[in-house]
């Protein structure tokens, strides 16, 4: 996500706001830029792609002393990697940055005639674009204005060039932070960059507008009335501010989940129904194939597991997953007629690279869902869909896990609409039950604490079984994942239907159980299961939609997740499955972002 830092003050704006987007790195970017006031009142932008390291080199040759600017790191989201792109970007008198994803940048451009006089292809500088053209000098009442022009997410930070030394912000969704400080006014998209000047910061309400002097912080109503916003202070260092207040990184980036499908879905709705022009996928590639080949590791095999769940009913085609590291070696039957889908979170694992070379040399296209941008996997592919999750910094996936699902889930749409098994209809209802995952994640992350309570009766337990049957299954192996790479408790996921030959002779008294039944197709047979091992003595956790009928003496502890269409039961599921591994990790008193034995990228074979 987008790291926003702004100063004004008696301190050089540039060392301010530089070392700001140093703090602001882990959010995980691809071009930075700053803007600050010359001796005059011109406003001088310098910006890049890569590293601030790169941004600070360029910035060496700036000599004007300057008191007042803001700063960017741009993770992209509309438009590539470019320098046009980076932020920040002026419009006339208007210089802004922006973290977030305005929705309705097509029409703005329609309404706004600016067809032709844009500079980059960012959703962002059309904000400022349509701010400068309804500047009249005055700039509070210019931004109020905009707001009801916009829909979406933003968090600006803008300068005025006829209003030198100030700062305004305005934030809808995405997160802004300011404090006062002896060292003049500051403002950040999270604490990490304020945490060097201050402790005592306000959370800048939403649509509460700011400006920022060197002298003071002033807040502002939409209807121009002063506004007062809540200070609070903060009790962590830099690195725990890192974690933005979380106690692990693995807990806020369950958290981040939300923001990083809308990050990951928004940027490819268009009327409703997923596209990939941006992207620079085309249709054809998803026409030809005769078959698909899904190729990863871990947790993105997993996903895998779950796209294959979604696809091959859908699409009419076999869809097969195999395992990176035995892809390899399996002399598979992979021709000019598959499409090769390879999944990956860093871009870097050897065993998904290798198969991905494996692949082209059989003659496959290779489309990859990728998380980190420029990775290698990613510079390899003939085609990549970008997620939007955010630097992934616990080695334990989860946010990288749902949006690859989100990611999967827009191609097998988007493959079904060319593909003709969808009408466009049929397509805009898929997006929106899409969508709709993202509250019920919201609504199961309310739940953390009633999820930390039922798992204590596990932590002390050797073994636990995950079962479910169809989409249930794929979606066990996911958390039975979690809980041994996290817990060191013996995991295992099991298709239910597939105990009775084996691995029942396991199931004994006070054995952890948890069963996911959320397949209204199988739910009965799914109930069957769960009395077979409640009748061993199991302790079961019996996971079901919301007005899902079981009756009570059936499980220990009963989850309930919202009640979405079978397909999308995964995204709220994920959820849960990802808070028990946390909380039996965190109970038996381990590493949680740091389980032993593991890397974040497994980049050797
Ligand atoms: C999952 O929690 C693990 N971190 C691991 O299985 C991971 O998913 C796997 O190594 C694949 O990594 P990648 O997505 O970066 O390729």
């Amino acid at each position: 996500m987008c790291g926003i830092i702004g100063y004004t003050g008696p301190l050089q704006a540039k060392d301010v706001l530089l070392n700001g987007l140093s703090q602001l790195e882990y959010r995980g970017y691809d071009s930075a830029g700053i803007a600050y006031f010359g001796p005059e009142t011109d406003v001088h932008v310098v910006k890049t792609t890569g590293k601030v390291a790169q941004l600070r080199e360029l910035c060496k040759s700036v000599r004007e002393e300057s008191h007042c600017g803001i700063g960017h790191t741009r993770w992209a989201t509309h438009g590539g990697v470019t320098v046009e792109n980076a932020h920040p970007h002026q419009a006339g008198k208007v210089t802004l940055i922006h973290n977030g994803i305005i929705e309705n940048y097509h029409q703005l451009t329609v309404d706004f005639q600016l067809e032709g006089k844009l500079i980059s292809q960012t959703d962002s500088e059309v904000a400022a674009r349509v701010l400068d053209a309804i500047y009249d000098g005055d700039p509070l009442a210019s931004i109020r204005r905009l707001i009801p022009l916009l829909e979406g997410s933003y968090g600006f930070c803008i300068l005025f060039s006829d209003h030198p030394g100030e700062i305004y912000a305005v934030r809808n969704v995405s997160p802004l932070v300011a404090a006062y400080t002896h060292s003049g006014s500051i403002i950040a998209s999270d604490l990490t960059a304020l945490i060097p000047y201050t402790k005592k910061y306000a959370v800048v309400p939403e649509n509460k507008i700011v400006r920022l002097t060197p002298y003071r912080m002033e807040f502002y109503e939409m209807d121009g009335q002063p506004a007062r916003p809540e200070f609070l202070e903060v009790n962590w260092d830099t690195d725990a501010a890192m974690k933005n207040g979380f106690p692990h990184f693995m807990l806020k980036e369950i958290h981040e989940q939300p923001e990083a499908l809308k990050n990951t879905i928004l940027p490819r709705l268009s009327r409703g129904l997923p596209d990939f022009g941006e992207d620079k996928i085309p249709d054809a590639l998803f026409a030809r194939c005769s078959q698909i080949r899904i190729v990863a590791c871990g947790t993105a095999m997993h996903a895998g597991m779950v796209a294959r769940a979604v696809m091959e009913p859908l699409l009419r085609i076999p869809v097969l997953v195999s395992v990176a590291s035995e892809f390899r070696y399996e002399d598979p039957l992979v021709s000019e007629e598959t499409l090769t889908i390879v999944i990956s979170q860093s871009g870097e694992t050897i065993d998904t690279l290798a198969a991905l070379r494996l692949a082209k040399e059989l003659g496959s296209r290779v489309l990859s869902v990728v998380n980190v941008k420029g990775s290698t996997i990613a510079r390899e592919s003939d085609f990549v869909l970008y997620t939007h999750a955010g630097p992934e910094i616990a080695v334990a996936s989860t946010k990288a896990y749902s949006v690859q699902l989100a990611a999967l889930y827009m191609i097998a749409c988007r493959m079904a609409l060319v593909r003709g098994k969808m009408t466009e209809e049929e397509g805009a209802a898929f997006m929106k039950d899409l969508l709709d995952v993202i509250p019920a994640m919201e609504e199961m992350l309310r739940q953390s604490e009633e999820i930390k309570n039922i798992v204590r009766p596990l932590v002390d337990k050797p073994d636990a079984f995950f079962i479910g049957r169809n989409l249930d299954y794929a979606f066990s192996l996911e958390g039975a994942l979690k809980l041994k790479e996290i817990s060191y408790i013996h995991a295992d996921a099991y298709a239910a239907g597939e105990l009775k030959h084996g691995t029942i002779a396991l199931i004994a008294d006070q054995v952890p159980v948890i069963a996911l039944a959320t397949q209204d197709r199988v739910f009965s047979k799914m109930i069957s299961n769960v009395r077979e091992v409640k009748a061993r003595g199991a302790y079961v956790i019996l996971i079901t939609k919301n007005g899902a009928e079981a009756a009570a003496d059936l499980a220990d502890v009963r989850i309930r997740i919202p009640d979405l269409h079978d397909r999308f039961t995964v995204f709220p599921i994920a959820v849960v499955l990802q808070l028990i591994a946390y909380y039996a990790s965190l109970l038996k008193g381990l590493d949680v972002d740091q389980p032993r034995n593991l890397a974040k990228s497994v980049t050797v074979e």
